[in-house]
């Protein structure tokens, strides 16, 4: 099988604090993988550096066969790897459907001069994206919502807005960072047959971190569990579930993944 994603020996540090002491992980196309793990075992700082929001000290991470170069985030989103954030990033003033399309813009390199003065072609362009904007909404499910301003959305619709405006970049990697904090037991349930059927229907690959396990279990075919910037554990959710350093990690600390 092909390999998507490639991190080799990263090593991510923060003063004294080391956030990655050496990660090896692979994300096989077409693959949903979880990464779960306890507060502050380096599950953000992870997707951070895939996405090359963030940097890293040691290591290699590779997409595609092409190497990720930290602090680039802008090439990586148009080589058609896609994010969420843990905390929300969403323009609130803006309407649903305008904050799909700037992650469209962002992603075809028009700037706001050439929509400011209408370049040639800009028009017909504005309108496919626009169609294309509501396509990705109706997919996540909150097409109805597209007009409204995403600061009125409920939390749980804002959640799947974002994850449409990460699937309007096209991507080919798809890293959510906890889709489904703040998301009741149905929207829950909702958000993990939308991610199923991304990986099913649309082929992305998916490296997904989330707490809950019965969420993980229904999207992910494989999890890494990670622990103070290490990996522990390896192997399916069942597996995973019932390894002694997993239950060892999560022992006082309240939650499962
Ligand atoms: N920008 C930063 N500056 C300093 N320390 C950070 C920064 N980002 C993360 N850390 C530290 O790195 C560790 C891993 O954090 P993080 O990746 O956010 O964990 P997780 O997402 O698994 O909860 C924590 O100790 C955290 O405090
Ligand atoms: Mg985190």
């Amino acid at each position: 099988m092909t390999e998507v994603l490639t991190i080799t020996g990263l090593v991510r540090r923060f003063g004294g604090v080391t956030a990655l002491a050496g990660v090896d992980l692979q994300l096989e196309k077409g693959q949903t993988r979880a990464l779960i793990g306890p507060n502050g075992s380096g599950k953000s700082t992870l997707i951070n550096c895939v996405s090359a929001v963030d940097q890293w000290d040691e290591g290699a991470i590779v997409v595609d066969g092409v190497p990720v170069r930290g602090r680039n985030s802008v090439a990586a989103a148009r080589r058609g790897i896609a994010r969420t954030f843990q905390t929300l990033r969403l323009f609130d003033d803006m309407t649903v459907l305008e904050n799909v399309m700037v992650a469209m813009h962002h992603q075809r390199g028009y700037g706001v001069f050439s929509s400011v003065v209408l370049l040639p072609g800009y028009r017909r362009a504005e309108t496919r994206m626009r169609a294309r904007a509501q396509e990705l909404l109706d997919r996540v499910g909150v097409g109805a919502d597209a007009d409204r301003v995403a600061g009125t959305l409920p939390y749980g619709h804002r959640r799947l807005v974002e994850i449409a405006r990460a699937l309007a970049l096209d991507p080919s990697l798809l890293l959510l960072d906890e889709p489904a904090a703040g998301m009741n037991d149905t929207e829950t349930r909702r958000l993990a047959e939308l991610v199923s059927s991304l990986g099913d229907d649309d082929g992305l690959s998916i490296l997904v971190v989330e707490h809950n396990m019965d969420f993980v279990a229904s999207v992910a075919s494989q999890v890494t569990v990670l622990d103070n910037g290490r990996i522990i554990a390896e192997g399916t959710p069942a597996e995973v579930r019932e390894h002694p350093e997993v239950l060892q990690a999560y022992l006082g600390s309240g939650d499962i993944a």
